[in-house]
């Protein structure tokens, strides 16, 4: 099942790691299809939460809504991670939010540069897209089983290599390329600060966190809406427009309609429109 493993590392010998959960074990592999696929089966086997599973390529590596993303050897970071909060269905967009938290941060602390938040999954560094997440999950009727966080970094990628024009790279914004392992190392740092803040504290401080480093506030957005959940009638799948203005305790986005009318959003595809 494991084919393609380079080695596994323990929190210690990764680059000095030293986290409580995520990352206690970390596996890398030469190239998978996805490492969500990875972490999803190794999850359903009954891994412990904390796993992290990075692949140097991907050959079916995927983003929201059937994307696909690019995954070319050494050109960015793949990697998914085991967390087994006891929540329900409905909460688990907030984890997409606090990975989203945990990544902005640790790619502000590596580059030097103001990264941001694109809600829900979207890391922005320049008002271009340099990462994504992408949130799975297991669930048993209304509590989730486990959850696989999935995160793509575009690092090594030169400008004619982008998969689409509105991206970017740490290569182009530095100038230089980056060693992904180390960069691996401080997301997983924050990361973990981000999770041990959620199991003592919940998810307040975290979606404080996200507000202040949401690229959207003020500006005109027009969201496809999803179904968020199958049982989940207040966001029927549509088209919307309006101003955002700020996440909700749930981490919804709430936005003003040209009615003056306010929207919660829980789970979409936001453009910016201007
Ligand atoms: C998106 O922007 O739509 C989310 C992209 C998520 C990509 C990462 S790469 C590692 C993990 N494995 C996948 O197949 N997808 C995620």
């Amino acid at each position: 099942m494991d084919e393609g493993i380079l080695r596994i590392f323990n929190s210690k010998n990764f680059d000095s790691l030293h986290t409580q959960i995520i990352g206690r074990k970390i596996y890398k592999y030469d190239t998978v299809t996805s490492t969500n696929d990875v972490a999803f089966r190794h999850a359903l086997e009954g891994e412990k939460e904390g796993l992290v599973f990075w692949a140097r390529s991907q050959t079916k590596g995927r983003g929201r809504l059937g994307r696909s993303w690019i995954s070319h050897k050494d050109k960015g970071v793949y990697f998914s991670i085991i967390l087994r909060p006891q929540i329900a269905v409905k909460d688990a967009p907030k984890f997409t939010l606090m990975a989203g938290v945990g990544i902005a941060k640790a790619l502000g602390k590596f580059t030097g540069l103001e990264s941001l938040i694109k809600w829900p999954n979207d890391i922005f560094i320049k008002d271009k897209k340099i990462g994504g997440i992408l949130t799975e999950i297991e669930a048993d009727i209304n509590m989730i089983r486990f959850i696989v966080i999935g995160i793509g970094l575009n690092t090594n990628l030169k400008a004619g290599e982008l998969p689409v024009k509105e991206a970017t790279s740490l290569k182009i914004l530095l100038g230089k390329d980056t060693s992904n392992e180390s960069l691996l190392g401080v997301c997983l740092k924050e990361l973990d600060n981000y999770y041990l803040e959620f199991k003592k504290y919940g998810f307040r401080g975290i979606i404080e966190e996200a507000r202040s480093l949401s690229s959207l506030w003020g500006r005109q957005v027009k969201i496809e809406t999803l179904p968020f959940d199958k049982h989940s009638k207040s966001n029927p799948k549509g088209t919307i427009e309006g101003v955002a203005l700020d996440f909700d305790e749930d981490g919804a986005l709430v936005i003003r309609q040209h009615n003056g009318f306010r929207k919660h959003i829980f789970a979409g595809d936001v453009r910016l429109l201007r």
